[in-house]
């Protein structure tokens, strides 16, 4: 049924024709045809939440980069808002909660969500999946619990993350409580964005590296496992950025691809994770080099790979502002390299 299944295929690790290739980030700012449709909207959300509109922005990136999968046009800040704790996303400035978590009156008034509450995000999985036609994979994610917890508590990003972390410290018990309810409430959804189309799934631990070795193994890790455990209808990619010190407990994570942030080590990688499947880690600013620069910068990543299951992508997000013709270059050298 898929016509290009090359991304499923190497995150199980069997043999492959060429290495895949996608953007975190891919659906967004960088292409004009994405502001175009963003524009005339009175927001973020309201894309977010326009399933026709959130399936159009995901399927720009595969009809004008020419990428191996789609990623479903959504944010990992759906899932604090489904559970009872609404978010605002500010121009320029970023996602935004009214209100925060800090004590166990809070916790009371929060649910754990269900699939019901995301019904604007499984439509547009529908509808992407009606209009690819099976062209590419599309990939399903959601946040990983302590990054959404961060949030939830912080109420924005932050330099330190000193609420977040103060609360493991101070109110371990109702941290816990929130981390769980935060993990039933994505494995509902994954599962739920499964059901509807979703070829893959993806889990974002952004703010992984602010926290102690073994602080992230009790208050994230752990988590991550529980969902990582329970999708087991397709391959699970795990994304923890900053994580270095967490790589080899990767191992112990039902998941079939480690995602690399570009200050990662692939050789320590590569030795610590052999039966994973790798993604990453070009550092997103090499796009602001010149075409030739690109080129190569891309190639030396390749070739660090080199002998292991790879699906290429950056370390984290592409940043807005990039030249999408360097973006193309990028995938372009990827398509072509032979080792
Ligand atoms: O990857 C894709 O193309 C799919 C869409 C996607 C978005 N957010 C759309 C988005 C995905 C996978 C995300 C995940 C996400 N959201 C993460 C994890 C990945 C990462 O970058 O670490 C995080 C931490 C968020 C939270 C978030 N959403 C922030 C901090 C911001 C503001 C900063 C920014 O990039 O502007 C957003 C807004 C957001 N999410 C935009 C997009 C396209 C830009 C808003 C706009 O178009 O106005």
């Amino acid at each position: 049924m898929l016509k290009n299944d090359l991304i499923l295929r190497t995150a199980r690790g069997e043999n492959v024709e060429r290495t895949p290739v996608w953007l975190m980030r891919q659906a967004g700012r960088i292409l004009p045809e994405y502001r175009t449709i963003r524009q005339r909207l009175s927001g973020f959300k309201e894309l977010v939440e326009t399933p026709e509109l959130a399936a159009e922005v995901t399927i720009q990136p595969v009809d004008i980069l020419d990428v191996d999968a789609a990623i479903i046009f959504s944010d990992i800040l759906v899932i604090p808002e489904a559970m009872g704790l609404p978010y605002e996303m500010e121009e320029k400035k970023g996602p935004v909660f009214p209100k925060t978590v800090s004590s166990a009156a809070d916790l009371k008034s929060l649910h754990v969500a269900t699939p019901e509450d995301l019904t604007y995000t499984i439509e547009a999985i529908k509808i992407t999946k009606r209009e690819l036609n099976g062209r590419v994979p599309i990939i399903g994610f959601a946040g990983a619990p302590w990054t959404i917890f961060s949030y939830m508590v912080e109420g924005s990003g932050s330099k330190t993350f000193s609420k977040a972390r103060k609360l493991l410290y101070t109110m371990p018990d109702l941290a816990h409580q929130l981390l769980q309810m935060i993990t039933q409430s994505t494995i509902a959804y994954l599962k739920a964005q499964i059901q509807a189309g979703a070829n893959m799934a993806q889990v974002f631990d952004s703010w992984a590296g602010v926290l102690p070795y073994e602080q992230y193994k009790a208050f994230s890790l752990r988590y991550i496992e529980q969902i990582a455990g329970a999708i087991t209808e397709v391959p699970v990619t795990v994304f923890a950025k900053g994580a270095f010190f967490a790589l080899k407990d990767m191992n112990d994570v039902s998941c079939q691809t480690v995602g690399l942030d570009w200050n990662m080590n692939v050789q320590e990688a590569k030795a610590l994770l052999p039966q994973k499947t790798l993604q990453g880690n070009l550092d997103p600013c090499a796009l602001y080099g010149s075409i030739a620069q690109v080129e190569s910068a891309t190639k030396k990543m390749l070739d660090t790979f080199n002998g292991h299951a790879h699906i290429a992508n950056l370390g984290h997000g592409v940043y807005p502002d990039t030249n999408p013709d360097h973006v193309k270059a990028f995938i372009n050298t990827v398509k072509a390299y032979t080792s």
